[in-house]
């Protein structure tokens, strides 16, 4: 009975840490379940950082990065708001707005976002060109932290929604405990030298799939 168990855990679970360069997480269907939990190098965070690329074709809203605490499931979420057309922050449960970007589809997007917790002040870097400095929430962000990509948490660590998950593809995730340079953030953009994060490392990640998500080569556009 106890080794069945261990086999099903092990059919559906993998916990590793690993170099991610040149790889990707592949989403190959939307579901409520499907997701892959990262763990930090570090807990308690007083500014971030967060870095990811993706590529999809969903035209609904989607979650593409999910930080949960205890008490707050929007701890620190990047989300795809459909039907405003909007890039939104939201930063201790503080909702930001960013309209006017060419967030199209099947194409890469880098998304950066700044924060820090003295002056609550939000930035997005898309696709290497930056917003303006929107006030979200002051105050760190603390308790256990629970992030997890290809979904959004309404509670910690779970209450998914199939109509806010994501599916494509999603590389390069980096986090930061503190506000990266414009410079280290163009060269995060043109996939040059940079720091890596502190927080997440795409290049020593410490992950686990859970459902059906693949780790696959980068797609690559030959030019
Ligand atoms: C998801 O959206 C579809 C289409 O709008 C809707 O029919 C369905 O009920 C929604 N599912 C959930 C779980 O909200
Ligand atoms: C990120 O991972 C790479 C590869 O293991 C390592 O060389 C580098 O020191 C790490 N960087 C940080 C900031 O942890």
């Amino acid at each position: 009975m106890k080794l069945l168990l261990l086999l099903v855990i092990m059919g559906t679970v993998s916990a590793k840490v690993e170099d991610l360069s040149g790889k990707m997480f592949t989403f190959p269907k939307e579901t409520n379940t499907a997701h892959v939990r990262l763990t930090p190098t570090k807990q308690g965070y007083s500014a971030v950082t967060v870095c990811h690329r993706s590529f999809t074709d969903i035209k609904r809203d989607h979650a593409l990065f999910s930080l949960a605490t205890p008490s707050q499931a929007n701890s620190f979420l990047i989300y795809w708001h459909a039907g405003r057309g909007q890039i939104q922050p939201h930063i201790r449960e503080g909702r930001v707005e960013y309209g006017g970007w060419d967030y199209k589809s099947n194409n890469w997007h880098s998304i950066c976002t700044t924060w820090d917790s003295e002056k609550g002040l939000v930035q997005i870097w898309f696709d290497g060109l930056p917003s303006i400095r929107k006030l979200a929430n002051t105050g760190p962000i603390s308790g256990l932290i629970k992030i997890i990509l290809g979904q959004d948490q309404d509670t910690h660590g779970g209450g998914f929604d199939v109509n806010q998950s994501f599916a494509g593809m999603i590389t390069d995730v980096h986090m930061w405990d503190y506000i990266l340079s414009s410079c280290e953030i163009h060269n995060y953009m043109i996939e040059m030298n940079f720091t890596p994060g502190n927080v997440l490392n795409w290049s020593k990640l410490d992950y686990e799939i859970i459902g059906n998500v693949l780790t696959e080569k980068k797609v690559e556009v030959c030019h």
